[in-house]
This record gives C-alpha cells, structure tokens and sequence, in this order.
C-alpha cells in the first residue's frame, strides 16, 4: 500500500474516501496523528498528517520512528512525502515543485535509525527488519540512491501529465530547527551544494529505507531561504503558500496514484542485502 506525508498546511487528503482511522502504538512511541486508510482512484492508501492533525508537532519533535513503523504496520512499501521547503538555488521561485534526489543532513538530536546493535528493540515478527532488530544486529544501509528512482520518475510523469512546472533533481539540506536558518547558514549550504532546505525530510529518508520502504518527496518552494529575499520568513508565509497549492497538490497525487503499478519493480526492496554486519 501507499502511504502519503501530509506536511505543513496539509493535514487531510482531497478526494479521499476515508474507511478507517487506525491509533497505532508502536515500540518507538505513538505516530504524529491516526493513519487514515482510504480509497483513492480506487486504489488503498494510507494518510498520516506529519505534524498532527493540529500542527502540534514541531520538526524536531515528529516521532519518526514511530510514523513509519506504524506505516509498516498497516502495510505500507512506498511513500509519497509532501514537504514545504526554502529555496536556495538560484533558479527557484516561491510555488515551485521539485523532485529532490539527495539529502544533506545537518539534524542534531533526532532518533535517526532502528538499528541500535545491542540496545535495539526486541521485536516480535518473521520478516527480515524484525529478526535484525531482535538479533541485535548493526546495520549500515546504502543511501547512495536514497530516493525511490522508480518513484521519482512516476512523478515526473505526473507533472508533465498535468502541465505543472517542476525542477526533476535537488539537495535537499535538513537543518534541526524550528528556527529558520541564519544567512550564514543558507550561504554554507548553498556552497555545499544544498538547492532546497527544511525541516523534516531527515530522518525520514532514511527510516523508510531501514524498513526497505521506497520514498519519494515532492517539494514544494515556500519561500525564498534567508537572505535570498530580504524579507523576514514567517510560517504564516510557508502555510499560505501550501494552501495556495492544495489544489495541484491534490491533482498531483491522485495521479501519482493511478500511475503507480502494483508492484515494484526498483531496488529499495533489497536494501538491507548486505547491510548487516
Ligand atoms: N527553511 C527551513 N524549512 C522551511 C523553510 C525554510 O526557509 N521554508 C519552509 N520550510
């Protein structure tokens, strides 16, 4: 099944025929919000709404682990994450779309693995995750392709389908907040590479991997990064530029949604061939 990330702005799923809302608890604690499992273009999906259902979770407080060992546990293999971020390249404009391909990581003191050798959870199950996890096994997974490219070009399809405009590859820089970053900060990361910057995109990524999940995240330009623009960033900023692209969000989805095929046919399956040590 399908999971889809909600993030700011976006805490419900236009079109969607809700059949039920599941409370999970899971060994890494409770999920940002209830999954909602419904039907879309007649196909399952399950939602999740990354910051609550109320905005009550900032970045650096989102249970990670939890959302996506809640996700494995209703059954998800893929997940389409929305995301508002900064720009920083040069060419991006408030409203674009862009289909990120690597990450830079600069997270602080988030739970950013499953895999904690012999202080990992002991997990009950016969799939491959849980037996590592009960084993007590050190785990290095390969993130040298991190974002489903099976995934990424469906979306790229899908923008195309529907004529939006989108840049096809960007870094992605996570920073801790929740402040927004210095001009400083957004300077370095521009030179390291960086074209977009948010929050929450880490450890996401890398979450779903460890659960050999395939991830793919559509981002969406809130803003101008500090010092790019001149102007103070607000949230109230970021929120309105999300509901501004609810719509198209919406379309984008359920698109991305018809054109899924069942099932994979990438290499995130495998990603913990090899891993373990
Ligand atoms: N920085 C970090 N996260 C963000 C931004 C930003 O400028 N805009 C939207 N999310």
């Amino acid at each position: 099944m399908l999971g889809i990330i909600g993030g700011s702005g976006l805490y419900s799923l236009e079109n969607l025929t809700i059949l039920k809302e599941i409370e999970i608890n899971t060994p890494f604690g409770k999920p940002s919000s209830p999954i909602v499992i419904g039907k879309l273009e007649e196909k399952e999906v399950a939602f999740m709404s990354r910051h609550g259902k109320d905005h009550s979770l900032p970045p650096h407080l989102v249970p990670y682990r939890a959302n996506f060992w809640a996700f494995k546990e209703v059954g998800v293999s893929r997940v389409l994450a929305i995301s508002a971020v900064g720009g920083i390249k040069n060419t991006l404009r408030a409203g674009d779309f862009v289909i990120i391909n690597d990450f830079l990581d600069f997270t602080k003191k988030r739970d950013n693995t499953y895999y904690e050798g012999k202080f990992s959870c002991r997990i009950e199950g016969k799939d491959k995750v849980s037996e590592l996890l009960r084993n007590g096994k050190v785990v290095h997974v390969d993130v040298s392709d991190p974002y489903c490219p099976e995934m990424r070009k469906i979306l790229k399809e899908v923008m195309t389908r529907l004529s939006i405009p989108y840049h096809y590859g960007g870094v992605y820089a996570c920073t801790e907040g929740p402040r927004f970053e210095s001009v400083a900060e957004i300077k370095m990361l521009k030179v390291l590479g960086a074209d977009v910057v948010g929050m929450t995109g880490y450890p996401e990524v890398v979450l779903a991997r460890e659960l050999t999940m395939c991830y793919v995240s559509i981002c969406v330009v809130a803003n101008p990064a500090a010092g790019i623009s001149g102007k103070k960033l607000t949230s109230e900023e970021v929120i309105e530029m999300m509901s501004l692209k609810e719509k198209e969000i919406g379309l984008i989805v359920r698109e991305f949604v018809k054109l899924l095929p069942k099932s994979r046919s990438c290499s995130c399956k495998e990603t913990l061939e090899g891993a373990e040590v």
